[in-house]
């Protein structure tokens, strides 16, 4: 969190700083979400600002899910945010079914955001593909919904991976024009938290395309669950080209995959692109991949073992996300309850 996002001239001076984020349990989760995302959840919840997290289950059904298996991913989700370090003494862990206010503030942003702006949304274009038409409403209003998430809470920050930035952009866009059209300055100008070498780490298949949970190839990225053989197989079978590593980042231009390998080990060691090149500059990729398989399962091999223990505890993980939505709709119900009073809805008291 920046000083200046703080400070006197901010639009958001007038809201105490709080975070926001939130994860689709639509598949297991990846190196990509702990990097770009789950890390950087607990430091800020170590920063010591009100942090609320959140497994957004209402985004993960607009596309099909089979019920057993979201239930089953919502828990491990679950599982994942606390064997990374997230304490839900420190934050509010819940997931979105259980705080109606969040379909209720999306149904009012449904009214509030144009189609124009949907239609420009990058990441329904990708996801409802060549056959759009034959995608869910829920996936084409799905940022409406996630604006809501956000601005339910007032949250005044949103960690996320570099691929959210548009639909934090409409964040944004949704809150000023309710807050225009009204004539209220209600809702805060969300500032999107998009820090760290590992804000998009790329699929070890193909270093243009992200690493997701929703590529057909396994190979492709590394799972939070997949044992200590399957992430060194994983990595030794990632695509590279045949040069050594360079000694200066520069001489990653070009190289896609390079730079991804070398990223996710600066990430994995909390060190900079210019750190690991000057230690690994020269050598070849034939040692240079066992040097991060080894770093990868000594940092992830702890939190899937956690993750297992957890998932054998499927009652407790429950009662976190019980305890957490209460403490989520303490703060949600008057925030909605005065957004409908803004747009002029009747409530008796
Ligand atoms: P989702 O579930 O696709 O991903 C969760 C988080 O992980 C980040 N991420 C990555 N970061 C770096 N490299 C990658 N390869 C990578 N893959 C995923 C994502 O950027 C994200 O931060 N729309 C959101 C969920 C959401 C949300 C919200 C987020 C719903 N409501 C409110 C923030 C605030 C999504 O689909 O994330």
């Amino acid at each position: 969190m920046t000083g200046a996002a703080q400070s006197q001239s901010s639009p958001n001076a007038a809201f105490n700083p709080r975070v926001f984020s939130g994860i689709q349990p639509s598949g297991g989760l990846t190196l990509g979400n702990y990097l770009g995302a789950i890390r950087r959840f607990v430091d800020m919840q170590e920063s010591g600002v009100q942090t609320i997290y959140c497994v957004v289950d209402l985004h993960a059904i607009t596309v099909w899910q089979e019920p057993e298996a979201l239930r089953r991913q919502t828990r491990e989700l679950t599982a994942g945010y606390l064997a990374a370090g997230l304490d839900p003494e420190k934050s509010i862990l819940f997931n979105q079914s259980q705080v109606a206010e969040h379909a209720q503030l999306a149904w009012i942003f449904n009214c509030v955001v144009r189609m124009g702006w949907m239609k420009r949304m990058t990441q329904f274009k990708d996801k409802a593909g060549k056959n759009a038409e034959n995608a869910s409403l829920g996936l084409f209003g799905y940022p409406a919904l996630m604006a809501a998430d956000i601005l339910l809470y007032h949250a005044t920050h949103v960690p996320v991976g570099e691929d959210q930035k548009q639909h934090l952009e409409l964040t944004r866009d949704t809150a000023a024009k309710f807050n225009h059209d009204y004539g209220v300055d209600f809702f805060p100008l969300t500032e999107p938290v998009i820090e760290g070498t590992a804000t998009r780490v790329m699929s070890l298949r193909d270093g243009t395309k992200k690493m997701s949970k929703s590529d057909p190839s396994d190979a492709s990225r590394i799972n939070m669950t997949d044992d200590a053989d399957t992430i060194a197989r994983k990595i030794r079978k990632a695509k590279t080209d045949p040069d050594a590593l360079p000694s200066e980042p520069g001489g990653l231009e070009g190289r896609a995959e390079a730079r991804n390998l070398v990223n996710i080990y600066a990430a994995l060691s909390d060190s900079t692109i210019e750190e690991v090149l000057r230690d690994a500059g020269g050598k070849q990729f034939s040692e240079f991949k066992p040097m991060l398989a080894d770093l990868a399962v000594t940092r992830l091999a702890p939190i899937s073992e956690e993750m297992g223990r957890l998932m054998q505890h499927p009652d407790e993980i429950d009662r976190v996300l019980g305890r957490g939505a209460e403490r989520a709709r303490a703060l949600a119900a008057p925030i909605l309850a005065r957004t409908y009073d803004i747009v002029g809805m009747v409530r008796s008291t």
